[in-house]
């Protein structure tokens, strides 16, 4: 569903949130924050150079009609700050559809965002790599994705001011970013694969027949995000980046149980690796 009255009014009131001091500051650039990268807003909101002012957080919660994060490793926050010296826009936590969300409810942060000036949008989550070449604990860059959550985000009336009834989805992610981030890393030393992600309704985890069938339908990773969000924001226009922190490797010859904990350590370990690299790519933006 889209609905551009109620996007309106969280814009109306997260600029009314932010401090005078920031209310001139365009954020070109949207982050959304998923498990285990929270890290990184509390740099936006210190500022990593002492003469940078520090940065503004706003809770979804004082945002009328913003849906509220219901995962424990997700907090819900907009932080508006600086990443050497580029100003930021991050979404710190997400909502999903396996916690009874609509379409319109996962995507409110993209479009807020959007209605914020955000042009350049990247998102990251946590990911089971599904490719045998793949380590837990590395990062992946989405070179595609597969909508497997039998929703999309645009159903019912389009908004013409948002974007067209049937958008393009030939390049969800901007083929110039996906190198920017690949050259990045290779810069700094951090493996960074290069793969599809499909994402699912969720909650339950894939069985191993799942997991096989993914794997031959062409994906390389698997989660609970992301592709709605991607879907939105290429409905507006937005340029989209895709990082993925694979926290668990799913194997269907030799699957076992991945507990949350584990999925969230991974990710937050990959996450330092996914933050290094972020605050490098922002200054090549
Ligand atoms: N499956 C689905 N979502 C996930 C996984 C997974 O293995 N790991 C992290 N998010």
């Amino acid at each position: 569903m889209q609905n551009p009255q109620e996007v309106q009014l969280a814009v109306d009131a997260l600029r009314a949130a932010l401090p005078a001091a920031t209310s001139g500051e365009k954020p070109l650039l949207g982050l959304i924050l998923g498990t285990g990268l929270s890290g990184l807003a509390a740099e936006l909101l210190t500022g990593p150079a002492a003469s940078e002012a520090p940065g503004a957080r706003v809770a979804f919660a004082s945002l009328p009609g913003f849906p509220l994060p219901g995962v424990d490793s997700h907090q819900g926050a907009f932080v508006l700050g600086r990443l050497h010296g580029v100003p930021v826009l991050a979404q710190q936590g997400r909502c999903h559809l396996y916690e009874g969300r609509s379409p319109a409810e996962v995507c409110m942060g993209v479009r807020v965002m959007a209605g914020m000036g955000v042009k350049t949008l990247i998102i990251t989550n946590a990911a089971g790599a599904l490719n045998p070449r793949f380590e837990a604990g590395t990062l992946m860059c989405m070179a595609d994705q597969i909508n497997h959550t039998g929703v999309s985000p645009l159903t019912g009336p389009n908004c013409a001011a948002w974007g067209e009834r049937f958008p393009d989805m030939s390049a969800p992610f901007d083929p110039a970013l996906q190198a920017l981030a690949l050259e990045t890393a290779g810069e700094l030393g951090v493996r960074l694969e290069r793969g599809v992600y499909i994402g699912v309704h969720g909650p339950e985890m894939e069985s191993p027949a799942e997991t096989r069938m993914y794997r031959q339908w062409g994906a390389d990773a698997v989660g609970m995000s992301t592709v709605l969000e991607v879907i939105a924001a290429r409905h507006l226009g937005l340029r989209a980046l895709g990082l993925s922190c694979l926290s668990n490797k799913n194997l269907p010859d030799c699957m076992t149980p991945v507990p949350l904990a584990e999925v969230i350590a991974v990710a937050a370990r990959a996450g330092e690796n996914l933050a290094r690299l972020l605050r490098a790519l922002v200054t090549k933006l």
